[in-house]
This record gives structure tokens, sequence and C-alpha cells, in this order.
């Protein structure tokens, strides 16, 4: 594992590591792909910023179908750690049409399910022809609307985490693992 020892030292535990997000990211690829091979229409993959960019280009370059990318962003997070509850759309997708789209929406992790929920509903609304999701990590503990996700990689505990794209203040999306963030560092600052 590459260390960048500033970063690291604010980690308390690694959670996933470099190789089994390697493996996960192999095994949704291949579920992605039987399933999606049975389907008319093409695949676009919606990869909600910021937090799933880098699950998003492993992701892409392991799926063997043919894909189409698309963006956006939506906030949840006020300050700190936890959520302020109402999803916001600060980013949205300019397509004139969706009905010949199979969107798999890109997700780094599930934690209350509002915004997934939120954006499955709404690109029901904008007309797509079949919307699932996939997230890298699972939060079902945190769970506060009913959500199931299609494609999961790893079901995790009640815990904040940050690296491969996942963000505190920020901080700390460049770390290649998974890790649980120690809590001095964002109690500290509140
Ligand atoms: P939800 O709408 O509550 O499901 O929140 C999903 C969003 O909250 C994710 O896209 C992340 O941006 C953020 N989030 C939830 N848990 C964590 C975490 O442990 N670390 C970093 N961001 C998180
Ligand atoms: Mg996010």
């Amino acid at each position: 594992m590459r260390s960048r020892s500033v970063l690291d030292n604010d980690v308390k535990e690694v959670l996933v590591s470099e190789e089994e997000i390697d493996e996960i990211v192999t095994r949704i690829a291949a579920e992605i792909d039987r399933d999606y091979s049975k389907m008319e229409g093409k695949l676009l993959l919606l990869c909600i910023l910021k937090g799933s960019v880098v699950f998003m280009g492993d992701l892409m370059k392991k799926i063997s179908l043919p894909v189409e990318i698309d963006f956006m962003k939506v906030s949840s997070y006020g300050h700190g750690t936890v959520s302020n509850g109402k999803p916001t759309i600060v980013l949205d997708l300019h397509r004139p049409d969706l009905s010949d789209c199979n969107v798999l929406i890109v997700e780094d992790v599930v934690d209350s399910g509002r915004t997934l929920k939120y954006l499955t509903e709404y690109l029901t609304i904008k007309g797509a022809r079949s919307i699932r999701t996939v997230t890298m990590l699972d939060k079902p503990s945190r769970r506060a609307v009913e959500f199931t996700t299609d494609y999961c990689g790893r079901v995790i505990p009640d815990e904040f985490v940050v690296g491969y794209g996942l963000d505190y203040a920020e901080k700390y999306r460049e770390l290649s693992y998974i890790g649980i963030l120690r809590p001095e560092v964002y109690t500290h600052k509140k």
C-alpha cells in the first residue's frame, strides 16, 4: 500500500485495502456485464460527484460492455460528519432524452439513503429507460428512508470513513484505501 504519511496518521483503521477494493470492483463489474448484456438500450454510468469519482474511474475500466458516462452533483451534507437531510441538485444532467438509457447511478456510500432515493425518483420523472444503483459501501444501520442498492461493494458499520474518493472537509479523497477517520480529527474542529 502506498503511504501518504500525513493523511495516513489521521486514519484509525484500514477498513477496505487497495487489494480488496480491486477484487470488489472486479466482482461488481462482472455482475453488471452479466445483467446489462441482456438489456436493450445503452448503459449510462452516472457518477455522483465528488465522492464517487475514483470508484467510477475504476469501474468503467472493468466493465466490458460499452458505456456512456455522465455526472451529477448532489449536496446532502452540511458540515462535519452529519447529514443535513435534504438532498439538493448542485449540478444537473444535461441530456434531453433518457428514454434509451439504462441509468446506473454510481455512488460512494449509501448512508441515510436520502440521496439515492431522491435521485432514483428524479430520474424516473426524467424518463430513464431503467434505473439501478451501485455503491462501493453501504451503511444499513444508518438508513433513515427505505432504500436498497442493486450492487454493493461492502457493507460497513456506522463509522465515518475516508479515502477512495470519500472525504472529510474535502480532505483524504486521494487515499488508495478506505479507512476509519480518527474521531479526534472531526471533534477538534467543532
Ligand atoms: P445519504 O443521502 O445519507 O445516503 O448520504 C450519502 C452521502 O453522504 C454520500 O454520497 C457521501 O458523500 C456522504 N457520506 C455518508 N457517509 C460518509 C462517510 O462515512 N464518509 C464520507 N462521506 C460520507
Ligand atoms: Mg457523495
